[in-house]
């Protein structure tokens, strides 16, 4: 009998875990995007192709942060994707010891005074 109560206790654990977690996974991609501040002027010794791979892939013309976001499976990792691009960028170009774009300054990439909802769209 003990046994049985166990399993049920062990099955019902995962289920809260698993609703928790599709929760969490809803809240990200569900977040308001913050308008990024931004400007070709200031990346002009970069190559269009480091980030504009949509031009050269078969992703297609759009604007990076509303495909990045209105695509459920992107939206989950936006975040980690850009700050790898941007901020990381920054940290390599900082650390040779020129003149970069912001880093810890969050405020510096992102306007959190201007938010915009996105829905997302089924892949
Ligand atoms: C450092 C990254 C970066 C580089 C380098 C870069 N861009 Fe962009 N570009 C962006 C981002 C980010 C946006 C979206 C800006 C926004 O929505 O406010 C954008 C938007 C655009 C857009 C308008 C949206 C679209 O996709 O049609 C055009 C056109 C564009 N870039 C062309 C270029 C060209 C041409 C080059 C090379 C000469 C270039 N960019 C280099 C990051 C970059
Ligand atoms: C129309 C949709 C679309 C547009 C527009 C778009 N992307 Fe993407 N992006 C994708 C998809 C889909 C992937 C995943 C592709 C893959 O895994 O090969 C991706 C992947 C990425 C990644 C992660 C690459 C990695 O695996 O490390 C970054 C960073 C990125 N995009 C930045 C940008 C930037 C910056 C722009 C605009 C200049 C942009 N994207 C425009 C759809 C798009
Ligand atoms: C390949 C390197 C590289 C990438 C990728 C890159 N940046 Fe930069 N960024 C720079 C450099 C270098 C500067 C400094 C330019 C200067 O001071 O003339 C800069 C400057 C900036 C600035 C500061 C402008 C100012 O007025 O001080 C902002 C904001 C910025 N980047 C945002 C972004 C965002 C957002 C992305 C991603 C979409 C991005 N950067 C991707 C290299 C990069
Ligand atoms: C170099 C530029 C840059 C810096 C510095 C930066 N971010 Fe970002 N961040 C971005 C870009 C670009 C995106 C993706 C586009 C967007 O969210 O509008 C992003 C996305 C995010 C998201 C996901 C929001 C969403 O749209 O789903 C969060 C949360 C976030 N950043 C938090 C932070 C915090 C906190 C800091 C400071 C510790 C920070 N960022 C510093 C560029 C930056």
């Amino acid at each position: 009998m003990t046994r049985l109560w166990i399993a049920a206790l062990i099955c019902a654990g995962g289920a809260l875990l698993l609703l928790a977690w599709q929760w969490r996974q809803h809240a990200i991609a569900a977040a308001p995007m913050t308008a990024i501040v931004f400007g070709h002027e200031n990346h002009t010794s970069v190559s269009c192709k480091t980030c504009h791979h949509n031009f050269f892939d078969e992703t297609g013309r759009d604007s990076c942060y509303f495909c990045h976001k209105q695509r459920p499976e992107l939206a989950l990792t936006i975040q980690r994707d850009f700050h790898h691009l941007c901020r990381d960028c920054h940290a390599r170009v900082a650390n040779a010891g020129y003149d970069s774009g912001p880093l810890r300054r969050c405020d510096g990439c992102h306007d959190w005074t201007v938010t915009q909802k996105v829905v997302p769209v089924a892949p």
